[in-house]
């Protein structure tokens, strides 16, 4: 949706706030609550994988903030029905019950901001919609296909520090390389918006009122269970996407474009360095596993 257009006065903050940089700011406390049940779920032993529900984007912003709200509620509700056996899990308690007031605030702000686009007339004000002309256009759909990888590596990154969660300084250096992937998979959405496209939700079918819906927005699973397998598996992930990158800076025609994928191939070049020596070091540690 567009940036600066629409606002909405925020109860707690008592402040006329931006909708779009509301909404991406829930978008991060969300990848946060994934992240602390992640650890939480390695430490009890399991494996976390990154299943998820139903994707679904109306063409109207007003109908994916009702649905925005209905998920807040309904997992506020799941959190706040959690039962543990009298004093278990004291700390995980306390994170549930942290973690459940986030969804209210959540389904507040929610529901406030389709309050104000209502009062403001802006009902059937529409998500950015793909030009259909795009289809044809190479850097378009090379951009696409790139900013796929940027998400596939974000979430590849995202398992490693969840595995390796308990070596501090393994999951750290991880963590930022998939924060980059993040911020690189953000700004190539605008890119895509600059192209006169919007990023896509991949798998999705679209029906004929113009929703698409996907079941698999993204892999569960990522290869690499240990250490060394998973070190190893990510530098010709990096390599591929550097390549892809050449190319598209090399076909895209507006300069402003080009200095943003230019910033994202240097980093991820620095990603390739920082890899090999991870992968280095951490051969070099018979007693590492
Ligand atoms: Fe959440
Ligand atoms: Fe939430």
């Amino acid at each position: 949706m567009p940036k600066g257009k629409f606002f909405y006065e925020d109860l707690i903050m008592k402040h006329k706030t931006d909708v779009r940089a509301q909404i991406i700011q829930i978008g991060i406390d969300e990848m946060y609550h994934s992240l602390q049940l992640g650890i939480i779920i390695t430490q009890m032993g399991g494996i976390p994988s990154f299943k998820t529900d139903e994707v679904v984007r109306y063409p109207r912003i007003m109908d994916n903030l009702k649905r925005d709200k209905m998920t807040e509620d309904m997992v506020t509700n799941l959190y706040q029905s959690a039962e543990f056996k009298p004093g278990a899990y004291p700390k995980i308690q306390n994170m549930v019950l942290n973690i459940s007031y986030d969804e209210v605030r959540h389904s507040q702000q929610f529901a406030a901001m389709m309050e104000a686009i209502k009062s403001s007339g802006d009902e059937e004000a529409l998500c950015y919609q793909s030009n259909p002309e795009n289809a044809q256009k190479e850097d378009v759909q090379l951009l696409h296909k790139i900013t796929r990888l940027e998400n596939a590596l974000l979430h590849r990154y995202l398992k490693y520090v969840l595995l390796f969660s308990e070596h501090q300084d393994l999951s750290q250096r991880l963590f930022k390389n998939s924060i980059d992937h993040m911020r690189h998979w953000d700004k190539n959405s605008g890119l895509l918006i600059k192209m006169g496209d919007v990023i896509q939700i991949e798998n999705a079918e679209t029906d004929n009122q113009g929703v698409e819906k996907s079941k698999i927005p993204m892999p569960s699973l990522y290869s690499g269970e240990d250490r060394l397998t998973a070190l190893k598996t990510l530098i010709p992930a990096e390599e591929e996407l550097i390549t892809k990158y050449e190319k598209l800076i090399s076909i895209v025609p507006d300069r402003e474009i080009k200095d943003q994928l230019q910033l994202h191939l240097a980093l991820n070049r620095e990603h390739v360095f920082t890899q090999e020596w991870l992968l280095k070091n951490a051969q070099k540690i018979e007693e590492l596993e």
